[in-house]
């Protein structure tokens, strides 16, 4: 018997459905079983990438032997803390949680936890300083938004042909793991650079059209503006609508990079309108699958179970073009 296993013995009261339930610095075990009850609370649909990510986990359903419960919170962190109190009033074993927000989120994690159902956070996390992998939750699935943040700043350095850089940052949700962590990576790289200024960073919440009407705004501050690094592809589309819009010739006269790997997007590098876009893979499903097969077998999980992305660009992404969403 391994220490999460004598952890999971351990009985709670107070939150009703409870099926096993962790000591108080342990995590719920979860019981070897044919067929497991799994909550897949997603946070939006307006876009391709999250379209992906729910499409994953319902086609790994069959073959992971899962009865899957997923919810759709269509952008409020309130609604999805409410999607997770109702799954575990329906009684799942386990939770998948892509928190829309690093704070908001915490109390469906720690409902989760005292509740006895394991929850593995997947693509986005949560504030660490109030929630640990392997103390509130098993583990984080997910990218290294540090990394992508950074390798468009590197990307962008090698490749601008001006003498000065004038950015506009277009930022993701606020207060969300991948807006914090892809603008720190980016920023702390341009700021070792004189020639480059971040003159504008506002969000357009990772939608297209907001990431259109932000762009078009700044454009009225900042018509000097000669590169834009928006946190995801759908907000880099709108921002180059808003420059078309505009007079201004994307790839030309306004570098245009990002993050994701979408279809629009490696469309628009092999058009000639976007430079670069940073892999985020959306397609958690099998990953989800074999790591809470690993968890239901016992074994210790890491905190961080990485995925490594790729980079695309004018070389590559009509090579990849067709497996993109
Ligand atoms: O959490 C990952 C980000 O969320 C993706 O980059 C974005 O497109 C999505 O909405």
């Amino acid at each position: 018997m391994n220490r999460r296993t004598i952890l999971g013995t351990v009985a709670a009261v107070g939150f009703g459905m409870i099926t096993s339930v962790a000591g108080a610095d342990g995590l719920p075990a979860l019981e070897k079983k044919e067929r497991y009850k799994v909550g897949f609370a997603q946070m939006e649909s307006n876009n391709p990438w999250r379209i992906a990510e729910t499409k994953s986990f319902h086609d790994t359903a069959e073959s992971c032997n899962w009865d899957l419960v997923a919810t759709d919170a269509a952008g409020s962190a309130a609604k999805q803390v409410s999607d997770v109190d109702s799954m575990i009033a329906q009684g799942i074993d386990v939770l998948f949680l892509p928190p829309r927000e690093e704070k908001p989120l915490i109390p469906a994690v720690m409902k989760a936890r005292a509740a006895g159902i394991p929850t593995f956070l997947v693509d986005r996390s949560v504030d660490s300083n109030v929630a640990q992998a392997g103390e509130h939750y098993v583990s984080f699935l997910g990218s290294d938004f540090i990394w992508q943040g950074q390798q468009v700043a590197e990307w962008t350095l090698e490749n601008f042909k001006g003498e000065k850089g004038i950015i506009v940052e277009l930022e993701g949700t606020t207060g969300s793991s991948p807006a914090n962590d892809r603008r720190k990576g980016f920023d702390d790289v341009m700021a070792q650079h004189d020639n480059m200024e971040i003159v504008a960073s506002q969000s357009g919440d990772f939608a297209r059209d907001l990431g259109r009407q932000v762009m078009e705004t700044l454009l009225q501050a900042h018509p000097d503006v000669n590169i834009v690094y928006a946190h995801n592809d759908e907000m880099a589309i709108g921002a180059i609508q808003a420059l078309e819009l505009a007079g201004r010739k994307p790839g030309e006269d306004v570098l245009v990079v990002s993050i994701d790997g979408t279809r629009d997007a490696l469309q628009a590098i092999i058009d000639g309108k976007m430079g670069v876009t940073v892999e985020s893979s959306p397609f958690f499903g099998p990953l989800a699958c074999e790591v809470m097969n690993r968890y239901a077998e016992g074994e210790e999980i890491e905190p961080w179970v990485q995925v490594k992305d790729r980079i695309f660009t004018a070389d590559n992404a009509a090579e990849f073009i067709d497996e993109a969403y």
